[in-house]
């Protein structure tokens, strides 16, 4: 069939809107009809050049949501009619991984996703015969998608698909950051670096939790205020002198949860040190740049404070997409603050532009 996609046809330039053929989904594969997609920071990312994994011509976009259009052979999982958000981040229910509690990292379809490819080492995107490669085995920037069903999680079919789509990306990156990576605690004190949508998103997770302080570190006060409406209880100006500040904040002693939300590798350090002695435990989820390395004194370490990275919040997406947005749909997350503006595909350049300039959270492209 012949769709509207966005396709990146050179790193560094505007992406090209334009029409593109979709094969049908082979075997264990689902053909959605997308109905909303946002604009992330990995779309940009990749667009720009700077991601060394990087691959062109793709259709981008990986925060999407949409209705299952049709199925291939050997689909159970899904039927034509429910609506689901694309997984950038699989659960096949069977690896390894996917069995082990500890980890959300399926090794399912690992290899051939890198490098562009569905599964069984193909695409279905192409254009004059040319394969086009699928951008984190989602390119959701489209009309439509083909994705395998491991990678597809069915959501209640009253929740709002334009929210829905966040859930595919950076809401749950940063709820499953507080949630499933860190665990916080009840009662407990948590840190929370940057407020974009992953760190909204880890301070919602960690209100859900129960935790007792949550404070969140910006540079704009305007993003500190939404934290508040995220459920801050304190907000601070980020700067040189932020461990300091936390450790005042602290009783001298710093938080038993921290969570890195800016990709700056000098957060990250702050998000180390300002982890309480004893126990406390500072979370990365930033993405940072080529060749970056994050500096720890190793005393850090040995009086007790611990270091994890989270990849997608550690959700397991297909088992723990659709709980999340359930706790939207019962009211306990207020997805709506996120969504700053509505855009057309044509549009999508508009949505890099906006994040450039850090105007919004999220822009989400309507494909309806
Ligand atoms: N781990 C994952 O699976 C995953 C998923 C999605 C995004 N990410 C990454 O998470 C990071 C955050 O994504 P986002 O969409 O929220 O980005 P964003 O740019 O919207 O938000 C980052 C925030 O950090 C703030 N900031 C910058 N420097 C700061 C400083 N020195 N002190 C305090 N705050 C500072 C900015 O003002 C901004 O509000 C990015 O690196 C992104 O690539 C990771
Ligand atoms: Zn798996
Ligand atoms: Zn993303």
């Amino acid at each position: 069939m012949k769709i509207r996609a966005a396709v990146l046809e050179e790193f560094g330039q505007p992406l090209n809107v334009q029409e593109v053929d979709l094969a049908k989904p082979a075997e264990g594969e689902v053909l959605v009809r997308l109905e909303a997609c946002g604009v992330c920071h990995t779309d940009l990312y990749t667009a720009s050049g700077a991601d060394p994994s990087g691959y062109a011509p793709t259709v981008l976009g990986h925060e999407g949501a949409g209705v299952v259009e049709a199925i291939g052979e050997n689909v159970a999982d899904v039927k034509p009619g429910d609506h689901v958000v694309t997984l950038f981040s699989p659960q096949c229910r069977e690896c390894i991984h996917c069995v082990d509690p500890r980890t959300n990292l399926c090794l399912a379809i690992r290899d051939q996703q890198n490098k562009g490819y569905l599964p069984d080492g193909t695409a279905r995107l192409s254009r004059d015969g040319e394969p086009i490669r699928h951008f984190m085995g989602t390119s959701t920037f489209a009309e439509y998608t083909v994705m395998p069903q491991i990678a597809l999680a069915r959501i209640d079919p009253q929740a709002p698909l334009d929210r829905a789509c966040l859930f595919a990306c950076g809401l749950s990156t940063g709820l499953g950051a507080a949630m499933f990576t860190a665990r916080v605690e009840p009662g407990s004190t948590c840190v929370v670096f940057g407020a974009g949508m992953v760190g909204l998103g880890a301070v919602a997770g960690a209100r859900l939790q129960g935790a007792e302080r949550i404070i969140c570190v910006d540079l704009s006060s305007d993003r500190l205020a939404l934290a508040t409406g995220q459920g801050a209880t304190e907000t601070l100006i980020g700067g040189e002198s932020t461990v300091e500040r936390l450790l005042e904040m602290t009783d001298g002693f710093g938080a038993d949860y921290t969570f890195e939300a800016t990709g700056n590798v000098k957060v990250m350090r702050q998000a180390v040190e300002s982890a309480r002695m004893g126990w406390g435990l500072a979370t990365m989820c930033g993405v940072a740049g080529k060749g970056e390395t994050l500096d720890i004194v190793p005393r850090f370490l040995i009086t007790g404070r611990r270091v994890a990275g989270s990849s997608f919040g550690g959700v397991k997406g297909r088992d723990q997409v659709p709980q999340l947005v359930d706790r939207y749909m019962a009211g306990d997350i207020d997805v709506d603050a996120f969504l700053s503006h509505r855009i057309a595909l044509d549009e999508v350049n508009k949505g890099f532009d906006l994040m450039h300039h850090q105007d919004g959270i999220r822009s989400v492209i309507d494909l309806s």
